[in-house]
């Protein structure tokens, strides 16, 4: 079966680029981006492609390349989903945060509500895939409300979860390690193969049952977030005994079995996904009884908790314990280089803490807007300031903080800021991306991750 009509529900972080690809590695398909938020729809149809809702690199050259041509966004949901062959539910599954599973089971209410969608508006069979990350065995509650309440129209169900990590999305698409398809149908698998093999080569293509596919999405995050959580737990010991966790980390990487990647010790990670994803398989362990399961994975997320706190509390350790007052400027708010997104960024815990301790914060963040710290921070908003010159919001601070490994803050002229701080003049590099020697030479009082201060 040839697709030649794709619409896609959710136009965010994954709906937006993995499209752009799709339609431009397949430029006889037509594919339709549709979202209920108008903004959005609008950000993605804007003539000013620096003005695309995601941050990217890469991705204005994809969507410039598709877009007008076979490649739309609209608001216009029931029509896209009624034209479409293929529909891809591209929503958000964020942590629920009210009654059982709170503050850990996925909220399902938005795939819901798609599903429903798509069974009102069929008029012909669909393929529908399972693009949004969700917990094993969603692929049946989705098969119960469209086969009963469609009318009288056969869908298939394909879980083909997303790998894309942000920053490096397009480059993560155009050449991925993997794509995993898992289903039933085997005439809807090989549609969705063929889309697919247009540009990946085949072997990298692979199929697997739904519920093995589901599951693997949320252990191919929960490993890597282990990683960072293992190596910043190493970070802690290293800072007390005098070993240095970048060589550590390298020494351990070179291990083949253990490999170099996701070995960062950083002030924790963040992102939509890592510990929304652990706690989801947190809660499923548990809901199978599955305890000691359980309490292993959320020991990732604790690890995770602790070293942001501690990053926090050691600024004001450092500081002579108290901050009140005391300007600290945060270099970094996105949870990682290369992307606008400040989805549980580690950035915004430190902010409340050090605001907590009375500290006057001023940002500086290269590609994230100053409404979006705004809703971050809501009320504590009003205790901060937000530079757009990096140079501006270092003048006069006591300390510097560096939250997010944005190449620029390697290349400044760290002399320059030194003059302009007062003394003695405090960095604290969360992510250990500045010379440390460089550093002391100036004068800073420079204390990274993971290594001891001397
Ligand atoms: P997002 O919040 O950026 O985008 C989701 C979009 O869906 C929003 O724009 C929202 O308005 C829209 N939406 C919700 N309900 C809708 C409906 N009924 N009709 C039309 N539009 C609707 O989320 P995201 O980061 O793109 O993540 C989407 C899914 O992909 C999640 O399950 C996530 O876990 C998974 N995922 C994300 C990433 C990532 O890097 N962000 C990577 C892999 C997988
Ligand atoms: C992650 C996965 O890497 C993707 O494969 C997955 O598709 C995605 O989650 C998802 O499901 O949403 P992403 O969160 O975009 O991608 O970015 P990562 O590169 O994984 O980084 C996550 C966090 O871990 C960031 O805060 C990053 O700074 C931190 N990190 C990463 C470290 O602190 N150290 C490392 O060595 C690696």
């Amino acid at each position: 079966m040839k697709i030649k009509n794709i619409c896609c529900i959710g136009a965010g972080y994954v709906g937006g680029p993995t499209m752009a690809v799709i339609a431009q590695k397949c430029p006889d398909v037509k594919v339709t981006v549709v979202d209920l938020n108008e903004a959005r729809i609008a950000a993605w149809n804007d003539e000013d492609v620096a003005k695309l809702p995601v941050y990217e690199p890469g991705l204005d050259e994809v969507v410039a390349e598709a877009r007008g041509r076979n490649l739309f966004f609209s608001t216009e949901v029931d029509k896209a989903i009624d034209e479409a062959d293929m529909i891809f539910i591209s929503v958000n599954t964020p942590t629920k945060m009210y009654g059982a599973g709170k503050g850990m089971a996925a909220d399902l209410k938005y795939i819901e509500l798609c599903a429903r969608q798509i069974a009102r508006v069929a008029k012909n069979d669909k393929i529908v895939v399972e693009k949004s990350t969700l917990p094993v065995r969603t692929a049946e509650a989705l098969k119960s409300i469209l086969d009963n309440t469609g009318n009288g129209v056969n869908f298939h169900i394909l879980s083909n979860p997303e790998f894309l990590a942000e920053g490096t999305a397009v480059q993560d698409l155009h050449n991925p390690d993997r794509v995993l398809i898992g289903g039933e149908n085997e005439v809807a698998i090989q549609s969705l193969v063929d889309i697919y093999a247009t540009w990946v080569p085949r072997e990298r293509v692979l199929t697997t049952n739904v519920w093995s596919s589901e599951l693997s999405k949320l252990t191919a995050n929960a490993f890597l977030a282990q990683r960072v959580s293992s190596i910043n737990a190493i970070s802690e010991l290293c800072e007390k005994t005098g070993a240095d966790v970048n060589e550590v980390a390298r020494a351990i990487g070179m291990d083949s079995r253990i490999g170099p990647k996701f070995l960062k010790s950083s002030v924790g990670f963040g992102g939509s996904c890592f510990q929304k994803d652990i706690l989801n398989l947190v809660y499923i362990a548990k809901s199978y009884g599955l305890n000691e399961v359980a309490d292993y994975w959320e020991q990732v997320v604790i690890m995770n908790n602790h070293q942001k706190s501690r990053f926090a509390k050691n600024i004001v350790k450092t500081l002579y314990n108290t901050v009140s007052g005391k300007k600290i400027t945060m270099l970094g708010w996105a949870f990682k280089k290369d992307t606008n997104d400040t989805r549980e960024s580690a950035a915004i815990d430190v902010a409340k803490d050090l605001i907590a301790e009375e500290a006057k914060i001023s940002i500086y963040d290269p590609k994230v807007e100053t409404s979006q710290i705004k809703m971050d921070l809501g009320s504590s908003f009003e205790y901060i300031t937000v530079e757009s010159d990096s140079y501006e919001a270092c003048q006069g601070a006591h300390a510097i903080a560096v939250l997010t490994e944005w190449d620029e803050f390697k290349e400044y002229d760290w002399q320059k800021i030194y003059d302009s701080m007062l003394k003695p003049a405090f960095v604290f590099d969360g992510r250990n991306i500045l010379d440390k020697q460089k550093m002391k030479e100036i004068g800073f009082v420079y204390t990274a991750v993971g290594s001891s201060n001397e």
